[in-house]
């Protein structure tokens, strides 16, 4: 919430900064889509390393402190938000809001139907102010469930590693080919 609000003021006083100001909702897919693709690969790579140097415990430390670290290096680059939400999170801190619990659920319903979409893309206006909201939905493969899947995928050192560092850790009970949750891009368009 408070790294929402601080992102969003950070980009309009960026955007008052600059004399043509406006993005188009185009420039705004685009700028989401490179955004997603950054971090997505990012972690993909750095989770790949750390489990091959330090395996699934090791991992475990890693993978939070450079999700979130990359995720707001790569917002603040954009003057745009990205991060990682979920219906059933581990870091609290990647709890949906309203609008994408919405999605996460739409998300779902699609997956089951056959029908999921590449992305969810939407213009909406909240107190006068425009704004891109960008979702693309994140699904389990096998590799995840060593660390999000049933008990019996997990190895006891990584759920008790797990239980440590995310007390309040609901991201377990994962099969494969499930939404995990989504990458959801803020794109601020003015007024
Ligand atoms: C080494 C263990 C490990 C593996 C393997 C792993 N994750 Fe995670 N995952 C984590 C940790 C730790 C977090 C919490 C990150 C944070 O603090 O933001 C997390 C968080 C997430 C989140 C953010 C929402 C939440 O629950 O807080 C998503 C989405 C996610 N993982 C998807 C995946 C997917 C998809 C895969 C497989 C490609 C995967 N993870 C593999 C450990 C792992």
């Amino acid at each position: 919430m408070n790294i929402i609000a601080a992102t969003l003021v950070l980009k309009l006083a960026l955007a008052a900064g600059t004399a043509q100001g406006e993005t188009t909702s185009e420039q705004a897919i685009t700028r989401a889509q490179g955004m997603v693709k950054q971090l997505g690969s990012g972690l993909k790579s750095e989770l790949q390393i750390a489990v091959k140097k330090s395996g699934f415990v090791g991992a475990v430390s890693a993978c939070g402190e450079i999700a979130q670290a990359k995720a707001e290096q790569i917002s603040q680059a954009n003057g745009a938000m990205i991060h990682r939400v979920s219906l059933k999170t581990r870091n609290p801190a990647n709890m949906a809001d309203d609008y994408e619990r919405l999605l996460l659920e739409r998300m779902e319903r699609d997956l089951a139907d056959g029908a999921l979409k590449e992305a969810y893309v939407e213009v909406v206006v909240k107190e006068g102010e425009k704004s891109l909201r960008f979702m693309k939905p994140i699904l389990t493969s096998a590799f995840c469930l060593n660390c999000h899947g049933v008990e019996s995928k997990i190895k006891p050192e990584v759920a008790a590693q797990l239980s440590s560092l995310y007390p309040e850790d609901k991201a377990r009970g994962y099969e494969e080919n499930q939404v995990r949750g989504a990458f959801s891009v803020i794109v601020p368009l003015g007024r």
